[in-house]
């Protein structure tokens, strides 16, 4: 019995510029290049395992075997691998996040840029960390970014062969992220179904992809210079930017919920009090608030006027994939 095995954690990552819309969409490839923080606290454990008795793949996530339309995109996504390697052997693949699944907290992010950690080294292919997020953006564009850690540009490229991730920055100094999980139920509208139509529907969105490219210039001088606040202040215009493109869809729709708007104020308030916090959201209603980690506790209580403690998650930078040695799931 021939079986090959490998085990792979990533963590999520939240985008400081944003991707909202593919020019690609069947090879996703983004009309616009974006810039992510790797997150320590959130990340997807996955186990692959192909197997030469195996006549289908199997998919279980968190402990629970999915139904077929996610079995499908999964096995669409193991077909890169198998023809690169020539190892045609179908798959059981077990994954567990410890994200909220499909909240706008970014696990299709680490889902998939897990699971080609995994298929790397159970498929012993020869592939660099850059040439391997190319493969985990076949699964999801977001996934991209989470091979690496730290700061993380996703090159748009000119093609899917070179739309790919660059480590920027480690994020190693006075960087932290404290998260306000307003809501960690499953979202309505997909990221994939809201950037579509938005792209097809909004007239604000050739201007969003315009001004999108001058913030990532923007942001990355602010980076290489540790620049927190200017970091910051772009980040948050850029992420309203993007949710602008939603309400000037036809039909409009926002991924906003009211606490959202609570969170929004928060910060305002206490950015006004002398912190340095902004914040950025998702394709979700949670709200993630960028500071700096020294001033993470102090603000975590603050915020304890708002919202409830179990709401309010706090998290330093995370590193990039990394091989488990062992599994300690049941499947
Ligand atoms: P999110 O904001 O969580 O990234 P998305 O709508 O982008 O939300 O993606 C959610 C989808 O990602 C899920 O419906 C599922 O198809 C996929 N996904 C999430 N976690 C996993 C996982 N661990 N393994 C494989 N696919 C996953
Ligand atoms: C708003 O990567 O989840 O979080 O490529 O269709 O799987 P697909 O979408 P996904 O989109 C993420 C959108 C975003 C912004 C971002 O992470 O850059
Ligand atoms: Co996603």
């Amino acid at each position: 019995m021939s079986i090959k095995e490998a085990y792979c954690r990533a963590h999520t990552n939240i985008a400081l510029i944003k991707y909202w819309g593919k020019s690609d969409p069947v090879n996703i490839v983004p009309t616009s290049s974006s810039l992510s923080l790797t997150l320590d606290r959130f990340y997807t454990d996955t186990r692959v395992s192909f197997q030469a008795q195996l006549d289908q793949d199997q998919f279980f996530l968190n402990g629970q075997e999915q139904e077929k339309a996610e079995r499908d995109k999964i096995s669409r996504f193991l077909d890169h691998f198998r023809q690169l390697s020539g190892v045609n052997y179908r798959a059981q693949v077990s994954s567990y996040n410890h994200v909220p699944t499909a909240a706008g907290l970014a696990s299709s992010a680490s889902a998939y840029a897990a699971l080609a950690g995994a298929c790397r080294e159970a498929l012993d292919l020869d592939l660099t960390d850059s040439q391997l997020s190319r493969f985990a953006r076949r699964g999801s564009g977001s996934a991209t970014r989470s091979i690496f850690g730290g700061f993380v540009e996703w090159s748009q490229g000119s093609s899917p062969e070179n739309s790919m991730a660059i480590p920027i920055d480690a994020a190693n100094w006075d960087i932290g992220m404290v998260v306000i999980a307003v809501n960690k139920g499953a979202k309505k509208i997909s990221s994939r179904q809201g950037m579509a139509h938005t792209l097809a529907t909004s007239p604000f969105y050739e201007e969003w992809v315009k001004q999108s490219r001058q913030d990532l210039d923007e942001i990355k001088t602010a980076i290489a210079q540790r620049d927190f606040t200017t970091v910051g202040q772009i980040a948050e215009a850029n992420a309203m930017r993007m949710h602008a493109t939603t309400l000037a869809a036809n039909p409009p729709f926002t991924y906003f919920e009211e606490e959202t708007l609570t969170a929004i104020r928060a910060v305002q308030d206490l950015r006004a009090a002398g912190y340095d916090v902004y914040y950025t959201i998702d394709a979700g209603p949670n709200v993630k608030i960028l500071c700096p980690a020294s001033q993470m506790t102090a603000i975590e209580e603050a915020l304890g006027q708002y919202f409830a403690s179990e709401k309010i998650i706090s998290t330093l930078p995370g590193g990039p994939i990394q091989i488990l040695s062992e599994w300690t799931y049941d499947n």
